[in-house]
């Protein structure tokens, strides 16, 4: 190979923004060159293979990329029937939306069971046909290649399994969401053999940075100050702090300054029960990185 790392990412949609959003938090800046195919890292041995979503898990399963960026739906829809399976790394926070089970609103949803002898329209006929096996369901699957919501309409089935986001798609359509197959959001993968061994440091360090941008995101890093003796009521107050850094005050006896950083946002409510216990001059600052 090139002596490069390749990372497949989605070309267009839902997140391919994001995902070059995510590795520039890596710290890995994005050249947009003439090139559409593939985009330059400057500051890494790093190439981005942009394709369109579906060709991602085959592409990593393959090992013509690396790694790759996508959607969890994605994923379980494209590598039920292939032998070369990625390897799913981490789940990356962003891209949420849901693959469901929608209807029109009058439809009488009473569990998977109600699906029995239905025809059913969608674009992720393998991640169905396993809900409906698990659920002991059998109904037709009428696979389609997009535009799934208009489907009930053409009477071309009474239900659909599609991905919902903000549920915009369905209210336009009169339809209403009655169930959940699979819950997704962005996935890190990686090919199933080992990469280059010079390349290995490179995943390792991509890897790192990912997890770091991820566990940093919504963390808070929490500052206050607080008489000692109540110091284990404000521990369970704070919201996923493991335990806090606690200084004495200078010039006071009882009093200390407590750090901690909370994995979990920090609500307008948090801040209240702290100064309730006893807490003041609270500050609460964002993360911008994490190792
Ligand atoms: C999905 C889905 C709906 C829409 C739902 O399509 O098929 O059309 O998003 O989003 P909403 O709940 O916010 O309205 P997507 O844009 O992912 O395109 P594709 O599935 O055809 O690739
Ligand atoms: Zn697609």
């Amino acid at each position: 190979m090139s002596g490069r790392l390749r990372i497949a990412v989605q070309k267009s949609g839902r997140l391919a923004d994001k995902s070059l959003e995510l590795l520039e938090a890596a710290g890995l800046r994005v050249l947009k060159g003439a090139n559409e195919l593939l985009y330059r890292i400057e500051n890494a041995p790093i190439d981005l293979l942009r394709v369109r979503d579906d060709d991602i898990p085959v592409f990593v399963g393959d090992g013509v990329a690396d790694l790759g960026i996508v959607g969890l739906n994605v994923l379980e829809e494209h590598m039920g029937e292939r032998a070369a399976k990625p390897e799913q790394v981490m789940n990356l926070g962003f891209g949420k939306c849901d693959l469901k089970i929608a209807a029109p609103t009058n439809f009488e949803y009473r569990g998977p069971r109600s699906l029995q002898g239905l025809r059913i329209a969608t674009t992720y006929p393998h991640v169905l046909s396993r809900f409906l096996k698990e659920n002991g369901v059998s109904a037709e699957i009428v696979s389609m290649r997009g535009a799934v919501e208009v489907a009930p309409r053409l009477k071309l089935a009474q239900a659909i399994c599609d991905l919902v986001s903000t549920g915009a798609t369905l209210e336009a359509n009169g339809l209403a969401p009655f169930d959940t197959v699979l819950r997704s959001e962005a996935v890190l993968i990686r090919a199933p053999r080992a990469v280059e061994p010079e390349l290995q440091k490179v995943v390792d360090s991509v890897l790192l940075r990912f997890r770091g941008v991820t566990a940093s995101r919504g963390a808070k890093y929490v500052m206050m100050n607080a008489p000692r003796a109540v110091l284990p009521e404000i521990t369970a107050i704070l919201p996923g702090a493991g335990s806090p850094t606690v200084t004495p005050l200078a010039g006071s006896d009882d009093k200390v300054a407590i750090h901690a950083v909370c994995q979990e946002s920090v609500f307008w409510e948090t801040l209240e029960q702290l100064k309730a216990a006893g807490a003041s001059a609270i500050l609460v600052l964002p993360i911008e990185k994490m190792m």
